[in-house]
């Protein structure tokens, strides 16, 4: 849009940095920041227009969008170029995501170049490296507590290594994402050293306070993120004399965005990963990045605005790079997170379905899909433009943020239900082989989240210590049904490192004293690059679980109904252990495709005739897509084995 104030103000930045910009090629960065400008003048205006420095802060927005473009590389260039042409590229279903601690998966970045070949086993195209940059020892936060945004880690690498690991990536047409971690920083970071010192700028970067007077305002609404290990949102610096606002621990800084000051330092940042190879930023915590008294501090209006213009500032400089959301909140918050738009993302392309992730567990757990069956539907439709990041495992605990009254409607009720499920998960004593530990136990209100690897929550720990085949056979089976409905459901599965080979969980972080106070650790470990030779015996647990997931990963690249374009419809079977939908084919040539998954340990069977009528399963029998198996249709009943799943052409 043309609008006469902000583009005289546009000329007047671009004429005072004529000089810089020079002889470059600049021009679809100028087409770009034309079109964007507007919006971008106006959500800054809206954020920080009150302000006497708001063209000031402006220009020097508009000089760091230009000196990024100038620093990206042609090849990055023409990249941004080919997915504007192709911009719904990341919707399809060939993309498989993997997450990796980079130190415990493979010691450093060029340790991480000769596992690639593991990757491409497993047929996985998409790399999320966790956090790598440099962080104080003992006070990382597993990488989320950074010191120094522009620099890796020395026991992982230098910024050469990831430009090569980039590169060979790029030459295996597979994704990297990067974390930026946006809502905070280390206590050590140099930020965080100049407010100590007593620089009025710095201490103006943060949340800080000279008596507790208002961080108690904020108290009464702000929940605790860490309660065990970091009770309280904010922490005393003595040397300073101000409290600090610490929503994460003690040693996290929450950063203030209501300083412009902050926001630009944060997209210059994000844009030099991204010239640095990153394809996907993920956008760590992002719930939390405006700050209300008087709020619960979480998924405020302005965090939404904040998001929009570090998008609208990204597609000026490097378009083809796209935004995770990190949103861990309830469905109807996390929606947003795309932007509130008919079709396109304005705020992160992609977000975290922490959603069916519980769901998911809570399934298992009851051996029974109703309240998945009805807590998926609270999950609005997403945008044309946008996809979710569907997952089992993460670095992260499993947190029960279903909605009460789904809760209700699937006939239990909500704290019993929630206690009867971190018993299933947590408690020796339950009737359960499940091994995980309570993460986050909150005293004051009794809630907790779940920690603990895939495979022990699955029961293969429990199965393996009691030489129990049976049970072995049942948690590997959970373990692919589980992925089997991420690989399914439409979206980017992304499947956490150890979980192809079933690893369990790993006690050493006991022993560790920057690790034993945050029990998450126990899903960290280093990769087991012994166990996982045993993928290629046939018949060792590694093998079944890891052939079972490359077979289904290599199956769904070749499904092209699970493309995700809003084309999933839920099906009510008439039996509570089943789960069920329909991926329907835009192109009309490829036929539908119909899943079916059986949370039981028993077999169970569906009447299709309804299906029938649907205009599905007209055939008298039908291929499993990834088992090769021939399912008889011929009567009425379908069954469906123990733990089992169908993808059925239809
Ligand atoms: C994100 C990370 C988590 C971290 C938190 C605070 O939620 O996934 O590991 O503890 O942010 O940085």
């Amino acid at each position: 849009m043309y609008e006469q104030v902000s583009h005289s103000l546009l000329n007047d930045i671009l004429t005072e940095i004529e000089a810089e910009v020079k002889d470059k090629n600049l021009q679809y960065f100028y087409t770009r920041l034309g079109a964007n400008f507007y919006a971008i003048y106006s959500l800054f205006h809206q954020l920080y227009g009150h302000r006497d420095d708001f063209k000031s802060q402006l220009n020097q927005l508009v000089k760091v969008l230009t000196r990024s473009y100038i620093a990206r590389s042609t090849e990055l260039r023409q990249l941004d170029l080919a997915r504007e042409k192709n911009h719904n590229w990341f919707l399809s279903q060939q993309w498989v995501g993997y997450a990796v601690y980079c130190r415990e998966f493979s010691g450093d970045l060029k340790g991480l170049e000769s596992k690639l070949g593991y990757l491409q086993e497993l047929g996985i195209n998409m790399l999320h490296i966790m956090p790598i940059l440099d962080c104080p020892k003992g006070k990382s936060d597993g990488g989320y507590a950074v010191r120094d945004f522009r620099k890796i880690n020395a026991e992982i690498g230098t910024v050469e290594d990831l430009d090569a690991l980039a590169t060979n990536l790029k030459k295996l047409d597979t994704l990297l994402v990067l974390d930026v971690v946006v809502n905070h920083t280390s206590d050590e970071h140099a930020w965080a050293h100049q407010a100590i010192a007593g620089d009025k700028k710095y201490q103006d970067y943060y949340y800080m306070f000279d008596d507790r007077g208002t961080p108690d305002l904020y108290e009464q609404y702000m929940p605790e993120v860490f309660p065990e290990n970091a009770p309280g949102n904010f922490t005393w610096n003595a040397e300073m004399g101000k409290w600090v606002m610490t929503v994460f621990n003690d040693y996290q800084w929450d950063l203030n965005y209501q300083n412009p000051a902050v926001f630009t330092e944060m997209v210059d940042i994000i844009l030099y990963w991204a010239n640095h190879g990153a394809d996907i930023i993920r956008l760590d915590a992002v719930a939390f990045l405006w700050k209300k008294i008087g709020s619960t501090c979480q998924n405020e209006r302005e965090a939404h605005l904040i998001l929009q213009l570090m998008k609208d500032c990204c597609q000026v400089t490097a378009p083809g790079v796209l935004f995770i959301a990190e949103a861990i909140v309830a469905p109807i918050e996390v929606i947003k997170y795309f932007g509130e738009d008919a079709i396109n993302a304005k705020e992160c392309e992609i977000a975290y379905n922490a959603t069916l992730m519980a769901l998911l567990w809570e399934a298992v757990a009851t051996k029974n899909a109703t309240l998945l069956n009805r807590a998926i539907r609270s999950i609005p439709d997403k945008l044309e433009r946008a996809t979710w990041l569907n997952y089992v495992r993460c670095h992260d605990d499993i947190g029960l943020g279903f909605d009460d009254n789904d809760i209700r409607l699937a006939g239990y009720e909500p704290t019993l239900h929630r206690q009867f499920l971190l018993h299933y998960y947590t408690d020796r004593s339950a009737n359960s082989s499940a091994k995980g530990i309570a993460f986050g136990t909150n005293v004051k209100n009794g809630d907790a989240r779940i920690a603990g690897s895939l495979a022990s929550l699955a029961g293969l720990e429990t199965a393996l210590e009691h030489h129990d085949e049976d049970a072995i056979t049942r948690s590997i089976d959970t373990i692919l049904l589980l992925h089997g409905v991420i690989l399914a459901f439409g979206g980017i599965p992304l499947i956490y490192y150890g979980d192809a080979i079933g690893t369990l969980n790993d006690q050493a972080y006991l022993d560790d004293d920057h690790k034993k106070n945050d029990n998450r650790w126990i899903h960290r470990p280093a990769m087991d690059w012994n166990k996982s030779e045993l993928r290629l015996e046939k018949g060792t647990t590694q093998q079944r679980i890891f052939s079972g997931l490359r077979k289904m990963i290599a199956t769904r690249k070749e499904i092209t109904a699970f493309a995700d374009h809003n084309n999933r419809e839920l099906i009510s079977l008439d039996n509570p252990h089943l789960f069920c939908f329909v991926r329907n084919n835009g192109t009309g040539n490829h036929p539908r495709v119909l899943v079916i998954c059986n949370f039981d340990h028993k077999e169970q069977a569906c009447n299709i005739d309804g299906l029938r009528k649907l205009g599905l399963l007209q055939h008298a029998a039908v291929k499993n897509l990834f088992s090769d198996d021939t399912i008889d249709l011929s009567d009425s009943l379908l069954t469906i084995p123990s733990l089992g799943m169908y993808w059925l052409e239809t």
